[in-house]
């Protein structure tokens, strides 16, 4: 896209120095928009942007800033002449959440209510939101379509997400001219190919791929299975791994539709294939090259037995679909684990 005056637009991207964000930063870049990142850092570091700007050439503007502080957020919102909203800023640790529900549920819930009251206070009123294939809970059909009833999330994380799409309903439906665009997201793995950005979690990994990277890197020792005893043809969970490349380039894509005035929107963005853990595992080894320790350990709790979308809605009307295979997804958490052993630091 060339950057043309009618076409510019100045994306406001929360929780833009994350995982997630960051890749999101670099497609918005390489794509003319100009970004501003929101972030308190709370779960990552200021480096990643240092990586963005590498990898784009391009520059971005960051404020060390928390949704939970409306002054400091006002006066971004003055300065800046912000015209979209990509909205990642959250915690994000399952198990976290439910031992600290409260933290969880001001963070992610008062953090998106102060926002949205901004917005409103300075007339801006497009909006992605960054929701999770957890709220379909245990899904009612597979693959899973827009259409598939929202379940019942098993942790507080999960109804955080649950709860958000449903203000953001409302506050559209209050006011239709606010576009709203709810990304439900499967699960994203993967790092940009360059091995700048990744990422980078803090303590010990709860998702799949940081802990497989991991055990492969030495820094722990075996995998822990969790559970081969589903009706699944080897026992262990399925999943619909994206890449984080591919779901960056939705949220641009989701852009465009905004910009057509589409209301309230949900889309799910994954490949549409699942792939069991044991399948996940053995594509990892073939690309680090060698055999990886694991143990079978117990089911774990508020696990769903296999989640896949059906993303040809957003194929239809984003015009958007995963190119990336589950090797490649591998290759490039490999590339960033190896280029990155203690990640930021
Ligand atoms: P991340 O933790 O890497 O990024 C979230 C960012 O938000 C972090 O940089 C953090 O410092 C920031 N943040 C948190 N609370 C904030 C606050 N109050 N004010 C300002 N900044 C704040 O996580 P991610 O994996 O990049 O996920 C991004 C979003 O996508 C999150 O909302 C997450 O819940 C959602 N999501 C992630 C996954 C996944 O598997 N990674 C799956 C589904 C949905
Ligand atoms: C989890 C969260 C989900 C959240 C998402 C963010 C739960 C129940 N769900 O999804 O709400 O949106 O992360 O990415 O936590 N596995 C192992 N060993 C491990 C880690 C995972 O066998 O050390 C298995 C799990 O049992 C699961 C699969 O790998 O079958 C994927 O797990 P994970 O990466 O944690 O993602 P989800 O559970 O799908």
């Amino acid at each position: 896209m060339n950057k043309k005056e009618d076409e510019f637009m100045k994306i406001l991207v929360t929780g833009g120095a994350g995982f997630i964000g960051s890749h999101t930063c670099v497609e918005l870049l390489n794509s003319e928009y100009d970004v501003v990142v929101v972030d308190n850092l709370s779960n990552s570091s200021e480096v990643s942007l240092d990586r963005v700007k590498e990898i784009t050439g391009k520059d971005l503007k960051f404020y060390k800033a928390d949704l939970l502080d409306c002054d400091t957020l006002d006066k971004i919102f003055l300065k800046e002449h912000i015209e979209t909203v990509i909205h990642f800023a959250g915690l994000k640790s399952v198990n976290e959440s439910v031992d600290k529900p409260l933290e969880y549920y001001n963070n992610n819930i008062t953090g998106t209510i102060n926002l949205c009251a901004c917005m409103k206070k300075y007339g801006v009123k497009n909006i992605i939101f960054s929701s999770s294939a957890t709220v379909y809970g245990e899904p009612a059909v597979l693959p899973i379509t827009e259409q598939c009833p929202k379940g019942t999330p098993t942790n507080p994380y999960g109804m955080t997400k649950w709860m958000i799409e449903e203000i953001l309903k409302d506050i559209q439906l209050s006011d239709n001219s606010w576009n709203v665009i709810i990304l439900r997201y499967f699960n994203p793995i993967g790092a940009h190919e360059s091995g700048l950005i990744g990422e980078d979690p803090k303590g010990i990994p709860n998702n799949l791929l940081p802990y497989i990277t991991q055990v492969a890197i030495g820094k722990r020792d075996y995998l822990n299975i969790y559970g081969n005893d589903y009706d699944t043809p080897d026992g262990t969970c399925i999943r619909d791994y994206i890449h984080v490349v591919d779901l960056a380039r939705g949220h641009v894509m989701a852009i465009n539709k905004l910009k057509e005035n589409c209301g309230f929107k949900i889309y799910n963005l994954g490949t549409g294939k699942g792939y069991s853990v044991m399948e996940v595992l053995h594509t990892f080894e073939k690309v680090c090259g060698r055999k990886l320790p694991y143990k079978i350990a117990g089911r774990r709790k508020g696990d769903v037995m296999a989640s896949y979308a059906d993303a040809s809605l957003a194929k239809k009307e984003l015009g958007w679909e995963a190119i990336y295979d589950l090797e490649k997804m591998c290759q490039d958490a490999w590339n960033w684990q190896k280029k990155n052993p203690s990640g930021y630091q």
